[in-house]
């Protein structure tokens, strides 16, 4: 595995529509693995293969313990159902000093591919539902500021840490 650049905000690579992957060989198992490493890395909670360069339909999420879900990786992922609306405030690796308040679907339903080819149906709420739109976003040259209903510059770390 390896740690990959992140792109940012002004790149075009990530205003491109990324393409469905056709065979899931080991190079594209690697990147996979290599997104979430990245992830990781940032301490992100979602990454999609644009943001490191390859214009390819893939995501990693992890949400956290809380969901107790681990690690989610998504081949081709695509929403077949949405429901609600849930605001929340987000922000993005590759627009790394700002975060905005987007409204987006509160429960999604997702069909992906897993890294072994089988297809999966992922039912989500909340933080999960708004990951996975979010990423999904990437894969058709979207970010957040493109619906952010503000953009504030991000709070310092020292300041978010005293209002803990
Ligand atoms: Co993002």
């Amino acid at each position: 595995m390896a740690k990959r650049k992140i792109l940012v905000a002004g790149n075009p690579m990530l205003r491109k529509r990324s393409e469905e992957v056709d065979k899931l060989d080991k190079k594209t198992l690697r990147l996979l693995s290599d997104m979430a490493e990245t992830m990781y890395a940032a301490d992100g909670v979602g990454l999609a293969a644009p943001q490191i360069g390859v214009l390819k339909r893939m995501v990693v999420i992890d949400t956290g313990e809380e969901e107790g879900m681990g690690l989610l990786e998504f081949i081709n992922p695509v929403i077949t159902k949405k429901e609600g609306s849930i605001t929340m405030c987000e922000g993005c690796l590759s627009v790394p000093d700002y975060e905005g308040e987007v409204e987006r679907a509160e429960k999604v339903e997702c069909t992906f591919f897993d890294r072994r080819g089988k297809q999966m149906l992922l039912e989500a709420e909340g933080i999960l539902a708004v990951a996975v739109q979010h990423e999904i976003d990437h894969l058709d040259g979207v970010l957040f500021i493109d619906k952010a209903s503000a953009i504030l510059p991000k709070p310092k770390e020292e300041e978010v840490k005293e209002t803990l």
